[in-house]
């Protein structure tokens, strides 16, 4: 194939699972600190004393000159919102946070999406419809399969839970010494087609789903994407690393044995790659 995809050793990948741990902290303490009131810019500073005292820094933080530490999505923002001061989260609201972290030059990237006090049905919904779809395409990240199993699985899933859109304009990714590499990932497309997964490999698997159509507008500001219209957005995102022994979910917390995947109920996922249970199942 013509895409060259980073190998890491089980020593990096080591490493990459102490920068996925930093951005699974940090996305704890976001997700717990959302309420009716706070700002995008007091989630952001939280973010950036939570990763300074890890010793850890930001992958966001420069990157092609992005202003934050992490991006705070609002609603019918889906990506890459700036953190504000001018932003109060109301109730009923819907927040994506997204944060990346780096330690010893290896980075972790992960979000997800959480309501603001109480929110609807609808979006209650839409935000697990999202969720679930990332965890399916979790569950294909395996040595021998095709990079297009997770993107086909992603799509079905989405299907599967109701009449949504997909964005296409927007991927996950290889992730290692940089934050963005080959491949991409996409959240649509073809089982058995692209890339052979190997181990050694790390993807960004983040699917980001809408209530409505998946047309998407990039702000005047040049890195809010909103969706064309209107309707509301939910991205949930986890670093993967393909081990011989199935997915390893570096962005798990993953604390104790529970599993954290709503859709795996039986707890297929190994907690670690050096886990006794094998692959996960079907
Ligand atoms: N973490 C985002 C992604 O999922 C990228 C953030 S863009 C940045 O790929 F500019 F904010 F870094
Ligand atoms: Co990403």
């Amino acid at each position: 194939m013509g895409v060259d995809i980073e190998i890491k050793t089980p020593e990096q990948i080591a490493v990459m699972r102490e920068a996925g741990l930093v951005v699974a902290r940090t996305l704890r303490v976001l997700a717990a600190a959302v309420r009716p009131g706070i700002t995008t810019a007091d989630l952001d500073a939280l973010a950036e004393a939570e990763i300074r005292a890890a010793g850890a820094t930001s992958s966001f933080k420069g990157y092609h000159g992005y202003p934050a530490t992490i991006c705070t999505s609002v609603n019918e923002e889906i990506v890459h919102g700036i953190p504000s001061r001018q932003r109060s989260l109301r109730d009923g609201d819907i927040v994506s946070i997204d944060c990346g972290a780096i330690v010893g030059g290896w980075h972790g990237d992960a979000a997800l999406t959480v309501g603001v006090g109480a929110i609807s049905a609808e979006h209650a919904g839409l935000l697990q419809a999202c969720e679930t779809a990332l965890w399916r395409g979790v569950a294909h990240a395996r040595a021998g399969g095709r990079l297009g199993d997770i993107s086909h699985a992603v799509e079905t899933s989405v299907d599967a839970s109701g009449r949504y859109g997909v964005v296409e304009e927007y991927t996950g990714h290889g992730i290692g010494s940089a934050m963005h590499m080959d491949p991409p990932v996409p959240n649509y497309g073809r089982a058995g087609r692209g890339p052979r997964l190997r181990p050694g490999m790390a993807l960004a698997i983040e699917p980001m789903v809408m209530l409505g159509s998946s047309e998407t507008v990039l702000l005047d500001d040049g890195w809010t994407v909103v969706t064309a219209d209107g309707s509301w957005a939910a991205h949930f995102e986890h670093t993967v690393a393909i081990t011989p022994d199935g997915p390893w979910v570096l962005t798990q917390l993953a604390e104790g044995t529970t599993p954290q995947d709503p859709s795996d109920p039986g707890g297929t996922f190994p907690q670690t790659p050096l886990g006794s249970q094998g692959p996960p199942g079907p």
